[in-house]
C-alpha cells in the first residue's frame, strides 16, 4: 500500500493540503494516514531555572493535555469526515510531542511516501514566508513534502 502522510492542524490551508491528497490517494490507490500533534508546554522549561512548578501547576497541565487531545481529536474527525475520501483506506492519529518532530519521525518509522501539509497554518505574522512546523518538515523529511497554499 502507498502511503500519505498529512498532517493537519485544523487551518483551511492543511485541509485544502488534504484534500489535494485525497486526490492523489484516489489516482495511486494510497492510504492515507492523518496526523495532528498536541503541542504541550513543558514544566521542563522552568526546572531548567531552577524553579519548582508547584504541584497543582502539573496536575493543570496534565488536564489541559487531556482537554486538548479531546479537542483535536473532534477537530482531527471533523475535518476527515468532510473530505471525500471514498473507498480509500485512512487512518487518524492524535499524539503528544513537538509537532515537526513527530511528522518526521513518523515519515521515517512508517515509510511514507509523500507528505501533504500547508504552507501556513494559523499563524498571521507574514514576515515568515513559510510555517516553522513546514519548514524544520521540508528539512528534515525523508520522502518528498507536498506544500499546499
Ligand atoms: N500541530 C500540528 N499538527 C499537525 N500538523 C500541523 C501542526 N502544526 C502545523 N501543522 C501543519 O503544518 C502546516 C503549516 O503550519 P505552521 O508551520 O505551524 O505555520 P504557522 O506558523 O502559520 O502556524 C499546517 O498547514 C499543517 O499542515
Ligand atoms: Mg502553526
Amino acid at each position: 500500500m502507498r502511503k500519505i502522510l498529512i498532517p493537519i492542524d485544523g487551518s483551511p490551508v492543511s485541509v485544502k493540503a488534504a484534500e489535494k491528497a485525497v486526490t492523489l490517494g484516489k489516482l495511486i490507490d494510497g492510504e492515507l494516514t492523518f496526523i495532528t500533534v498536541v503541542n504541550m508546554p513543558s514544566e521542563d522549561k522552568y526546572s531548567f531555572f531552577g524553579i519548582n512548578v508547584e504541584k497543582q501547576f502539573t496536575a493543570n497541565l496534565k488536564e489541559m493535555l487531556k482537554k486538548l487531545i479531546e479537542e483535536e481529536t473532534k477537530m482531527l474527525r471533523v475535518v476527515v469526515k468532510n473530505l471525500n475520501t471514498g473507498t480509500l483506506k485512512v487512518e487518524q492519529r492524535v499524539i503528544v510531542g513537538n509537532p515537526a518532530a513527530e511528522i518526521v519521525k513518523l515519515a521515517e518509522e512508517e515509510n511514507f511516501e509523500y507528505i501533504f501539509m500547508g504552507r501556513r497554518g494559523f499563524s498571521k505574522a507574514e514576515r515568515f514566508f513559510i510555517g516553522s512546523v513546514t519548514q524544520k518538515v521540508i528539512a528534515a523529511s525523508p520522502c518528498p513534502v507536498i506544500v499546499v497554499n
